[in-house]
């Protein structure tokens, strides 16, 4: 029979909760520690936005959570669920297809209390540190602290599932420093308000700089969208009379003005960064066998596994660009417990080294940026790949139906529809069937 081990996770937001859940499964000792007093993770609205708008105070006191109040999921419910749990329709909750984000926390409330996972949680208590015993001695010490007092405790494996969307990532913009604007990164936007009858330029691709910049036009003068995408030309935007689509900025000037690389130039109030995040851990001393370089957490295994320390520490949750995400979290989370418990013993450290170099060999032939490592480009290969290890099929039909039916029409961007953004950009039931 395989060893009972004790086992630290590290936050209790989905990929905690789901890591949690499969190492019960196999009959592990649990303690998951989770600094806020509820579960949930980024999933908890939290109205509180930090001091520093941008995230660059180092002392400034953190908000997890970077939701905003408006914020409805960005895939469809169908690609919300775990792997065996699924986002249903609720009996008393709304039916939209994105629903908002307190019925994700609704639901994974819901999923900690059916499988019993509320009381291995330690509420406010923050993990400081995570690192090994010495070298002769494979354990762990997790030190945390809890109301202000300090503890430490041994272990015999440590997950790290602390999230990696509250430390705000800026684009470069020459000039800013003497910019004389206002600034915010997505991380602190909460509503709209702030923006009232101001110049705002926008700067990102992702979610976020499609989503917020929507609602932001509806109480701002104007709203510039700005781009790195090379194909972009400057326009007019059919969904409001006050926004426009520019390139990439070139340069900033201390008389208020935004230049793009189209020519254009304005005069802006506010800059709002949608740029992303950058991983952090700032509770981990592992001598720098694992570190963060230009956003890639590495070496990992599978993005999970620091060959070195594997497999007593791991990390779930570190991917992203995956739909569906709470699905491929699951996965992880499965294979990591069949990995600790012997079920799924991995290749030799060498070999998994090596396996994570091709890897960065592979982007590196590609050109795919560095930044990008963690990237799985919305593809099924690598959840795929997770659920063989553990002997479930890969995503079924149905799934890979509603995501293919999903990505075609962001592509289409018909939800640019009748001139307005529509929450959840426009689907509706029948269209995702
Ligand atoms: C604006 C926004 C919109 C999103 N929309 C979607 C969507 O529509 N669909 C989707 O699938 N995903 C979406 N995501 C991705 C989302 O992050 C994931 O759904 C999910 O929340 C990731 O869970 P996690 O457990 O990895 O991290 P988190 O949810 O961030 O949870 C981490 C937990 O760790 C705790 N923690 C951190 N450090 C410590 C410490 N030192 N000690 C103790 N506890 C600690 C935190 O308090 C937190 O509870 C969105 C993300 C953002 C930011
Ligand atoms: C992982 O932890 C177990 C239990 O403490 C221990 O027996 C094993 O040697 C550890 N493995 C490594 C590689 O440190």
């Amino acid at each position: 029979m395989a060893p009972i081990l004790k086992v630290a996770v590290i936050g209790a937001g989905i990929s905690g909760l789901a890591t949690a859940r499969a190492l019960k499964r196999e009959a592990h000792q649990v303690v998951v520690y989770e600094k806020s007093d509820q579960l949930g993770g980024t999933w908890v609205y939290d109205p509180r936005v930090e001091s520093d708008p941008l995230g660059l105070d180092p002392n400034r006191e953190i908000v997890h959570s970077s939701l905003y109040r408006s914020l409805c999921t960005n895939l469809p419910r169908q690609l919300m669920g775990f792997v065996d749990y699924p986002f249903a329709i609720r009996e008393y909750g709304d039916s939209r297809n994105f629903p908002g984000h307190e019925e994700v926390l609704e639901f994974l409330n819901e999923f900690a209390r059916d499988f019993g996972l509320v009381e291995l949680i330690r509420f406010k208590t923050e993990v400081v540190l995570v690192e090994q015993v010495d070298l002769r001695n494979d354990q762990w010490i997790v030190g945390s602290r809890a109301n202000k007092v300090s503890s430490s405790e041994v272990f015999d494996a440590v997950v790290v599932c602390v999230g990696h969307y509250t430390q705000p990532r800026l684009a470069d913009l020459p000039g800013i420093e003497n910019w004389p604007g206002k600034q915010m990164h997505s991380h602190n936007y909460r509503v709209p308000e702030p923006f009232q009858d101001q110049i705002v330029v926008v700067i990102g691709d992702g979610p976020s700089a499609l989503d917020i910049p929507l609602e932001i036009s509806k109480v701002a003068k104007e709203v510039h969208l700005s781009s790195k995408s090379p194909d972009i030309k400057l326009s007019k935007l059919d969904c409001g009379d006050n926004m426009w689509q520019h390139s990439k900025i070139d340069h900033v000037d201390g008389n208020g003005e935004v230049t793009f690389q189209d020519g254009a130039s304005i005069r802006a109030d506010f800059i709002l960064h949608c740029t992303g995040f950058n991983y952090c851990f700032p509770l981990l001393k592992t001598e720098g066998i694992v570190a963060v370089d230009d956003n890639r957490v590495g070496p990992l295994y599978k993005h999970i596994f620091p060959p070195q320390l594997a497999p007593n520490l791991s990390f779930v949750g570190v991917p992203y660009r995956s739909a569906p995400l709470t699905m491929m979290i699951d996965l992880q989370a499965k294979w990591m417990a069949h990995v600790l418990s012997g079920k799924a013993p991995l290749p030799s450290k060498e070999e998994i080294l090596a396996d994570v170099q091709k890897y960065y060999r592979y982007m590196d032939d590609k050109g795919i940026p560095k930044h990008h490592t963690h990237s799985l480009w919305f593809e099924f290969e690598y959840p795929d790949w997770l659920a063989s290890q553990v002997g479930l099929a890969g995503a079924d039909e149905q799934t890979r139906l509603i995501k293919k039916s999903y990505f075609k029409f962001i592509a289409d961007k018909s939800f640019w529809r009748n001139g307005e953004w529509q929450l959840g950009y426009g689907l509706e039931e029948d269209e995702l069937r």
